[in-house]
């Protein structure tokens, strides 16, 4: 992989390039120089690019210069500068092309002529009209390239470019690079850590410097999250205090990384000895055993619910967000153990432990999961996620359809098994004249789909609902197998969620709001000004 700049005369390839190679630490190269070099090696004169251009004329030369892309096409790991006018040779584009990102560099005519006129020396100046000339050569490369480069750069002032160039590269490279620890291509947010490890946390990136970013507000939202924080949820006593360890001064963000630890203290790691050669059922330990060959038996690794500490430090700042943009994402527990809430007030959701809409149905829940946990069961139900306030228009077909993206984040957690939009599996059984939302008066008038069309949110409330599985360590004896693949009987000590709900909402709410943040930031790249 590399990185070509180009652009037409004076709009600072050679030296913006150059500066951003010193500052990336990875070499630059100038196909003028490849050209010098070639020409040297076989008449073992030095001339400068000019010089040989005027000596051979314009066809030898071009040889020369289809060479030298020739040669450059196979560098790797680097940043090359190339000619606005090699880049008008369709072969040429297409060497180049290959394993690289394009970058142009344009800038408003005018100013070009100046820098050139500062420079002074030219082939230009030989012209009649040297100035329209230069124009209408330098307004043709633009038109020309831009179809073909990744990313264009406006370099009309002189405000780091460099710095620009390097933001600008940097974001798409991470576009391309995806790993199964990020989420996200502007907005991304990379989790690590373990159960039992000293700490987890998350390095989130993307965010523009001069947003005002509070350690409370991310708290706040991890008090949501923290284990031991009712009857209903796991007794292991965690504070959860997120220590923001950079990309933030003075409260707010700077542009670079932000990196938030939370340090794991209550873990108690001897009650997981007994299964150290035993997979729980319904956990991961089994895929996890079978895929990478290693058994980190204490909580369950990567694998535990504890790895969405990091997911709910980054949602939160992502709600924060979008909740300045007007946007409400609120997440609540529609359905535990069969009961199911028959009321939505929002504002009883954080008034019960079980974070129901419906007072009445959360104290039956609340009841059932106390049930269960006392026979040495766990329980499952269906989580509700409700977000209103979002533009029409975000979401990205086809791969990035918004409700593939959501559907994507949110499969993510562990536990939940289905997930539908609006109407969901019930569509499966309605007519088109029942399911389309139709429309009168620039809006719609009913909400089957859930607030997304063709992948791309219609301006309605996104509606979603998830399944959520029982949580699968449970203290009833159960059948299973060891490490070698012999039977066993298995009894799970340590501490559990005996249900999933109360605690995965505020993580269902992160991962929606990380999701919404990316897709925004990409529509406002791909159409600015229209959100
Ligand atoms: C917030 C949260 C808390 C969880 N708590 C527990 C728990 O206490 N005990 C447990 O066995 N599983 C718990 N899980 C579920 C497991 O992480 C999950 O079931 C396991 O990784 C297997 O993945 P799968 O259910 O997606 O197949 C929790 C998950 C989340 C998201």
């Amino acid at each position: 992989m590399k990185i070509i700049i180009t652009g037409p005369k004076c709009s600072g390839k050679s030296t913006i390039g150059a500066e951003a190679a010193k500052r990336l630490e990875i070499p630059f190269y100038e196909t003028d120089s490849i050209i010098e070099e070639l020409y040297s090696r076989e008449h073992n004169e030095k001339l400068n690019f000019y010089e040989i251009c005027e000596k051979l004329g314009e066809t030898a030369f071009r040889e020369y210069e289809k060479r030298a892309v020739k040669e450059a096409s196979e560098l790797d790991w680097c940043i090359i500068s190339v000619g606005g006018s090699t880049l008008l040779d369709s072969e040429s584009r297409r060497l180049l092309r290959d394993d690289s990102v394009i970058v142009l560099l344009k800038a408003d005519l005018g100013i070009l002529w100046e820098r050139l006129k500062k420079r002074g020396s030219s082939v230009y100046f030989k012209r009649r009209s040297p100035e329209d000339y230069f124009k209408e050569a330098a307004s043709k490369k633009i038109e020309t390239l831009e179809p073909f480069a990744d990313i264009t750069i406006d370099v009309s002032d002189d405000n780091d470019n460099p710095g620009k160039f390097i933001s600008a590269a940097s974001d798409y490279f991470a576009m391309l690079s995806k790993s199964p620890n990020t989420s996200g291509q502007i907005i991304r947010a990379t989790t690590f850590g373990e159960s039992h490890g000293p700490a987890v946390g998350v390095v989130l990136d993307g965010l523009k410097p001069g947003i005002e970013f509070s350690a409370e507000d991310i708290q706040a939202e991890l008090e949501r999250r923290r284990p031991g924080q009712s009857s209903v949820s796991t007794p292991r006593s965690e504070k959860d205090k997120v220590r923001i360890l950079s990309g933030v001064f003075e409260g707010k963000t700077t542009g670079t990384p932000i990196a938030m630890i939370i340090e794991n203290k209550d873990q108690d790691s001897t009650k997981y000895d007994i299964i150290k050669h035993l997979f729980r059922p319904g956990h991961a330990d089994f895929t996890f055993w079978k895929k990478y060959g290693i058994r980190d038996h204490k909580g369950g690794g990567r694998s535990s619910g504890r790895e969405t500490a990091g997911r709910v430090a980054s949602g939160a700042a992502a709600k924060k967000i979008l909740a300045d943009r007007g946007v409400k994402i609120t997440a609540s527990s529609f359905e535990i153990g069969g009961v199911k809430a028959e009321e939505y007030n929002p504002n009883e959701i954080e008034s019960n432990p079980v974070r129901c809409a419906d007072k009445q149905a959360a104290e039956k829940m609340q009841q059932a999961i106390l049930e269960a946990r006392k026979n040495g069961d766990s329980l499952g139900g269906i989580v509700e996620l409700r977000i209103s306030g979002v533009p029409a228009g975000l979401g990205d077909p086809v791969f990035g359809k918004l409700d593939a993206r959501l559907a994507g984040a949110l499969f993510s957690l562990g536990a939940v098994k289905g997930l539908s939009f609006g109407d969901g599996f019930e569509a499966a059984k309605s007519r088109g004249s029942e399911f389309n939302d139709q429309m009168r008066d620039n809006d719609f008038l009913s909400n089957h789909a859930g607030g997304v069309l063709g992948g791309i949110s219609t301006g309605q409330d996104i509606l979603v609902s998830l399944a959520v599985k029982p949580t699968p360590s449970i203290s009833q004896p159960q059948d299973t197998v060891n490490t070698e693949g012999s039977s066993k009987k298995i009894q799970i000590e340590g501490r559990h969620d005996p249900c999933i709900l109360p605690r995965i909402i505020p993580v269902v709410e992160a991962m929606a709001a990380l999701v919404l943040l990316d897709c925004w930031e990409i529509q406002q790249r791909l159409r600015p000004g229209t959100i």
